[in-house]
């Protein structure tokens, strides 16, 4: 669906790493879901004639408004950010398929870097009275983390590790580490394990892990995660183009009952079963 939405509020949150949030009102909060994304014309013209993806963070039904976060990256989203409050953005969306939102037991968040952003909406669709919820979060430094949205995990109420390369904040290390550490009993099977988070009730319940991050993050929480036999939805990124499914510029690989396949991130994805991904592609 192509969406006319009104820029409600547009503002840099951290100078050193470049993170906009932009809220949009328009038609597209009717219907989002978590770990979807819109397709942004991001200048006036038609260059550059190519949309950008953005996740979709926040939803807001009640107001129609949608929250985007996103990292000035190169030419598009420079161009972006000089877009104005109260102006509007051709917008397609919301596409794709997200994550499945569970009913019950337990749900680790992981995420790598800006991996967090549309595992805010999932974060925030969950029943949290009947889900116990938790976020593993990695970045580079503390700078990175109150710049990038710390403060809407705070807000939510939810608990959470991060872990920092330089140590400045939480443990210091990858977010892959905080994982294997709350994966902490061996074995299981069909995702069954003891509860896993201190004070999260007694006895068996069901832990999903969905994560988005970088490629080489998502392949390790994989592999972590199938060690466990716990399910593992992942967020994929890949350069997009058309977005709808058209072009086949954003392909890539699962594993099928009947052999490899090729899936397109946008519109098959960009959320997929992190054990059917082919992680080493040739
Ligand atoms: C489904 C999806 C959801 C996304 N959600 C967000 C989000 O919520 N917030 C956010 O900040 N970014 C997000 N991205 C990445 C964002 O789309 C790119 O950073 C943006 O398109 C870059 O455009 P640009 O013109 O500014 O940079 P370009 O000049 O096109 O590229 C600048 C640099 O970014 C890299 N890059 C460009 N596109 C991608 C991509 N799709 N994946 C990985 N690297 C890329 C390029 O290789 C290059 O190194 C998402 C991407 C996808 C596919
Ligand atoms: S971007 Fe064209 S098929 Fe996915």
């Amino acid at each position: 669906m192509l969406s006319q939405e009104k820029i409600i509020s547009h503002r840099l949150l951290g100078l050193q790493h470049g993170i906009h949030q932009l809220v949009l009102r328009g038609a597209i909060a009717a219907t989002a879901q978590p770990g979807q994304f819109v397709h942004l014309k991001v200048g006036a013209t038609t260059e550059p004639l190519l949309r950008r993806p953005i996740s979709i963070a926040r939803i807001d039904r009640a107001r129609g408004e949608i929250t985007l976060f996103y990292r000035v990256a190169g030419r598009g989203t420079a161009l972006l950010a000089g877009a104005k409050e109260g102006e509007t953005l051709s917008v397609l969306g919301p596409v794709g398929k997200g994550f499945a939102l569970p009913g019950e037991g337990e749900l680790l968040l992981v995420a790598g870097g800006i991996g967090i952003f549309p595992l805010f909406s999932l974060l925030e669709a969950v029943d949290r009275s009947r889900v116990k919820v938790k976020v593993l979060w990695g970045a580079e430094s503390r700078e990175f983390f109150e710049g990038a949205g710390l403060a809407v995990l705070r807000e939510l109420d939810v608990a959470y590790e991060v872990a920092t390369l330089d140590g400045s904040l939480g443990q210091k290390g990858l977010v892959t580490d905080l994982l294997a550490s709350n994966l902490r009993r061996e074995g299981g099977g069909q995702g069954m394990l003891p509860s896993v988070m201190p004070g999260f009730g007694r006895g068996d319940s069901v832990l999903r892990v969905a994560a988005c991050g970088p490629r080489g993050m998502l392949k390790a929480v994989t592999e972590l995660c199938l060690r466990q036999a716990v399910p593992v939805e992942v967020c994929l990124e890949e350069r997009m183009a058309c977005g709808v499914g058209a072009c086949l510029g954003c392909v890539c690989t699962v594993t099928t009952a009947a052999g490899p396949a090729r899936r397109r991130v946008c519109t098959d994805g960009p959320v997929f079963d992190g054990r059917e991904v082919v992680w080493d592609e040739g």
